[in-house]
């Protein structure tokens, strides 16, 4: 498949009003979907909609959409499906970070992570996913997890967590939707140039060796993404110089079993 089967095409990208929802968003248009921007932050969901709408291609739709909370996401479903129709691609993106070591985090940090990073999916399965089935396009699912949920971050423990968690739920949603056709992606970026990264000038940067340092433009993430998508695989890195920090970690999980 390639981009151009995504004309007429409905996509939903939740956390659309920045980074790399944004460079989703952008694109499922360029290639002819007509788009829906869910995000918290309605004046950056208006904007990108509407520099969508001026650019021509597909319409774009902003809704202001709490991914904490099931009822926010099921109203943005209802308004999804009343607007454009059956939702094609569901992209689960929006996502907050936090950097601080796991013994300095409070209740709030976890309540926060939590229920944008891993509720926020399933809210939108939950919303979603019953009417992709139902309509047997062969829909498409696409989970943003991160390389924090292959390979353990220090600094990062808990958004660490909710992107392990990410993973793990994905794996297991491809399994029982495949026989729906409605296909499932988690895509696992490293260092993406958006706003998510941490600015307080009290923490000290993360530092990290350079093969896990290299910073990708959001257009650039978004594409590798939507390739893998199409060619509907299931885990999609998008910095292979990664692997070896993934292979390290199994290597080590492996031997555990041998000792
Ligand atoms: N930037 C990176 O380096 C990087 C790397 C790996 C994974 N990711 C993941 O990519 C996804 C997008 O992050 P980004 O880097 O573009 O960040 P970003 O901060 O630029 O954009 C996130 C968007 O999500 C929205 N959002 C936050 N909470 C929300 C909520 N409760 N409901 C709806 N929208 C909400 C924000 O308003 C914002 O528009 C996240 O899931 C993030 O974990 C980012």
């Amino acid at each position: 498949m390639t981009l151009t089967s995504m004309t007429g095409r409905v996509a939903v990208i939740t956390g659309g009003g920045s980074g790399l929802g944004d460079a989703l968003a952008r694109l499922c248009a360029a290639s002819g979907c007509n788009v829906v921007i869910a995000d918290v932050d309605i004046d950056r969901g208006d904007r990108v909609a509407g520099s969508i709408n001026a650019a021509g291609g597909g319409s774009a739709l902003a809704v202001h959409t709490d991914v904490s909370n099931r009822d926010s996401v099921e109203e943005l479903a209802k308004i999804c499906h009343a607007r454009f129709g059956v939702c094609d691609y569901l992209f689960n993106n929006a996502g907050l970070a936090i950097h601080k070591p796991l013994v300095d985090t409070t209740e709030e940090d976890w309540n926060s992570l939590i229920s944008v990073n891993l509720l926020g999916v399933s809210h939108g399965i939950a919303a979603f996913a019953p009417t992709m089935i139902q309509a047997e396009n062969g829909g498409h699912i696409v989970n943003i997890a991160s390389m924090a949920g292959l390979v353990p971050l220090e600094g990062f423990g808990i958004y660490v967590a909710t992107k392990f968690a990410v993973v793990g739920l994905s794996e297991v949603l491809a399994a029982e939707l495949a026989p729906s056709g409605v296909s499932v992606t988690v895509a696992c970026p490293g260092w993406v140039a958006t706003s998510i990264q941490p600015t307080d000038p009290d923490v000290p940067q993360p530092s990290f060796p350079p093969e896990m340092s290299r910073v990708i433009a959001a257009d650039e993430a978004a594409r590798i993404i939507v390739d893998n998508m199409l060619a509907k695989r299931l885990h999609v890195p998008t910095h292979p110089e990664w692997g070896d920090a993934v292979a390290k970690r199994s290597k080590a999980l492996l031997e555990a079993f041998s000792a």
